[in-house]
């Protein structure tokens, strides 16, 4: 579905990532776990075309995208839920949630059932139900994170990035993030997911990843990522 081969990227100068490879299956949920500044939002903007990758492939459905534009490979089915809650905050949640059908609307991708998806979305969101006529500017940090997540699956994507989710929510919406997750997942929705809850992450993924300074460390199954010894030390709280 996604695999990315020894790819390079930075800014400017500074290379932040230098080689890694990661596989993201159909239909699985794969994890990147690293600490901060480890380059995990770097690597989802490279994907996502948002930064250009000096070296290296990624391909989406054996073809290549590393190198196009993003809105080309948002085309393609890659959805980007970015870090830091980026919603357009003078258009309405439901405007917010039908831009992110865009391609879909103008016949770039496959149309589908967008009005029925959009109530679907709007299930899965209950917030964002009570809320759809509300400019996204004025909902709260937690509920912006939620709309970003929504209009990343209203795409209806080969594969949604998911750059922290939970990031700044209260312990309950942290789990209802993670519920929601644990939705797609089984709806069949493709998934590249980094959250600072590296347990729930990986509790949620079926493989995992972990990165430190641009390199991949360790990967593996994400069952037995839980239970290595150093991966706890490091970023399951020992
Ligand atoms: N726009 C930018 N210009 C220059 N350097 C950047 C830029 N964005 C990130 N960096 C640097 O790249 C490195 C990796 O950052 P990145 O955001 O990918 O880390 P991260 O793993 O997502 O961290 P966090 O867990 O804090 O979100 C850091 O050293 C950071 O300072
Ligand atoms: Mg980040």
């Amino acid at each position: 579905m996604l695999s990315i081969k020894n790819l390079e990227a930075g800014y400017g100068k500074v290379q932040v990532l230098h080689g890694i490879s990661i596989d993201v299956p159909r239909g699985q949920v794969v994890t990147l776990i690293g600490s901060n500044g480890a380059g995990k939002t770097t690597t989802m903007r490279a994907i996502s075309g948002m930064i250009k990758p000096t070296a290296g492939e990624i391909s989406l459905n054996g073809k290549r995208v590393d190198g196009m534009e993003s809105y080309t490979i948002t085309k393609l089915g890659l959805a980007h839920s970015p870090e830091g809650r980026r919603v357009f905050a003078t258009m309405s949640v439901t405007d917010n949630l039908l831009l992110g059908a865009f391609p879909r609307l103008t016949g770039s991708r496959p149309r589908g059932d967008v009005e029925s998806d959009l109530q679907r979305a709007l299930e899965m969101f209950p917030r964002l139900k009570e809320r759809t006529h509300q400019l996204a500017g004025t909902l709260s940090g937690g509920e912006q994170q939620m709309l970003a997540m929504a209009r990343a699956v209203m795409l209806n994507p080969e594969v949604v990035l998911l750059d922290e989710p939970s990031m700044g929510l209260a312990p309950i919406l942290v789990e209802e993030v993670f519920n929601i997750i644990s939705r797609l997942k089984a709806q069949g929705v493709t998934m590249l997911l980094v959250e600072q809850f590296a347990a729930a992450a990986l509790k949620v993924a079926d493989y995992g990843y972990v990165l430190e300074n641009g390199r991949i460390s360790v990967h593996g199954p994400a069952a037995k990522l839980k239970d290595d010894p150093a991966v706890k030390a490091a970023y399951l709280g020992g």
